[in-house]
């Protein structure tokens, strides 16, 4: 498994990433055209601190114009890289960029208007890690591509020749793969040390859900979420991640155990009560929601005594979150996701280009011209969300936020952080607040993360004042 480069800003130097062409050894033995950020696929990771501001400048040398946003980061709507940013070929667009935030995984990936399923499934798409005194101080792996590993999973078709294909079988389900892909390969191997490693799990797939677990069913710990560190660690042993969710575990390999990192059921699960729900809720909707359902090897680890190993226990204490309740007094908004055969209710919504299906929120499918909601700044709101059918992994630009109930229960302790993206099955209430300003010129996003529904509508614009 490649190890994207590291771009290490956290002395401030200025960030240049430059989308490009390339050609790469995705599957054994083929080269396959692709995009990337200063390189032929994906993009080397970029790493900030806390209260930093760095100049950065996204280049465009493709033919076709790219907007780049920042997902995770708490900046600014004119700094937040939507649809209103596109980047023209052969331009650039240059900034500072304010880091405000605790240590953290986030990542970068295009943000055009009607094509960000497609630009994204071509590459473009790379790692953040932000970090702050906490995680200085804190004694966990944190040696870069040692026992500190970035993993991009993603999903990948291919046609007869090996050139991606991104062709889409049903809109409802998106672009779904049959061949996984680590930090951008295919069968991907990694060797690690004997000791405790640190995965930075990013779930950079189009449309495809993950249930990531070990084949030999070890336990790991989840140590933090897409804003920011739990608690304390989390004894799991599977991991559901839905389109652009980000975990950070820890797996002790101190045992010197090789170990395949696996999607799929969990064979051992069936008297977990949580599944057993789970598994209810998908029967009555005769589906499993991203392809949940189907088996993949993903990255196999072996272990190399040779590298230097970390061995403590993991504190007990990894931050500490204020968690309010919320108050009844409190602004709440709704939002109803939907989808819409027009094949059989007649021709809807705003998107021209694919009569079959149009995708929304509130009634309404995305539209440039159009702010659907305002919200004040620094007031915290209840934000509701139902889906009605499917599954959808929702997510917000410009805050992270904390989710109350998932799915008709409380929120789960793995999923107590600080959060971005949540899975929403049937419903979730989020507790929310914005600190930084979007104007109706630079709106921020909420959106269904599976890229095919955004592409088709299935976002809103608001502001923030
Ligand atoms: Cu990762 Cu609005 O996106
Ligand atoms: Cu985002
Ligand atoms: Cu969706």
């Amino acid at each position: 498994m490649p190890i994207p480069p590291l771009l290490d800003s956290t002395d401030e130097r200025p960030i240049e990433l430059t989308m490009g062409r390339g050609q790469v050894e995705l599957l054994p033995g083929i080269m396959t055209p692709t995009t990337g950020f200063n390189g032929p696929n994906l993009g080397p990771t970029v790493r900030v601190r806390d209260g930093q501001n760095i100049p950065i400048t996204y280049r465009n040398t493709l033919s076709e114009a790219v907007a780049i946003h920042g997902h995770g980061l708490h900046v600014p709507g004119e700094l937040d890289g939507g649809p209103q940013r596109a980047i023209e070929p052969d331009s650039s667009w240059s900034f500072e960029l304010p880091i405000r935030q605790q240590a953290s995984t986030s990542w970068y990936h295009p943000h055009t208007h009607h094509k960000t399923g497609p630009q994204t499934f071509k590459g473009l798409a790379g790692m953040i890690i932000i970090d702050d005194e906490n995680s200085d101080a804190l004694p966990l792996p944190k040696t870069y591509g040692v026992d500190d590993i970035p993993v991009i999973i993603q999903d990948r078709k291919f046609d007869d020749q090996g050139r991606l294909d991104y062709s889409i079988e049903d809109v409802e389900d998106g672009m779904l793969g049959d061949t996984i892909t680590a930090n951008g390969i295919a069968n991907a191997t990694h060797r690690v040390p004997a000791g405790l490693v640190r995965l930075r799990l990013l779930n950079g797939a189009n449309a495809r859900y993950f249930r990531f677990h070990f084949s030999d069913n070890r336990e790991f710990l989840k140590i933090a979420t897409d804003g920011g560190f739990l608690e304390e660690p989390v004894p799991i042993r599977e991991l559901v991640m839905s389109p652009g969710e980000r975990n950070e575990v820890v797996v002790d390999f101190s045992d010197g155990n090789p170990a395949m990192l696996v999607s799929g059921p969990r064979a051992q699960a069936v008297n977990d009560e949580r599944r057993r729900d789970e598994g209810e809720r998908n029967r009555r909707r005769n589906r499993e929601p991203g392809g949940l359902g189907d088996m993949f090897e993903v990255l196999q680890f072996t272990v190399d005594p040779g590298l230097p190993a970390i061995r403590e226990s993991l504190p007990r204490q990894l931050n500490s979150i204020n968690r309010p309740t919320a108050q009844r007094n409190w602004p709440v908004r709704r939002f109803d996701l939907f989808m819409r055969d027009n094949r059989r209710r007649g021709v809807l919504g705003a998107f021209q280009n694919n009569i079959e299906m149009s995708m929304g929120i509130n009634r309404q499918s995305m539209d440039m011209r159009v702010i659907n909601e305002r919200v004040r700044l620094g007031e915290r709101e209840r934000w509701v969300i139902n889906s009605f059918d499917g599954s959808h992994p929702f997510h917000v630009h410009g805050c992270s936020f904390l989710v109350v109930s998932q799915n008709e229960r409380p929120v789960a302790a793995e999923d107590a952080g600080w959060k971005d993206t949540v899975r929403v099955d049937d419903s979730a209430e989020l507790i929310v607040r914005f600190d930084h300003k979007a104007t109706d010129e630079f709106p921020y996003m909420y959106h269904c993360h599976i890229l095919e529904h955004e592409d088709r509508g299935m976002m809103g614009q608001f502001t923030v004042s």
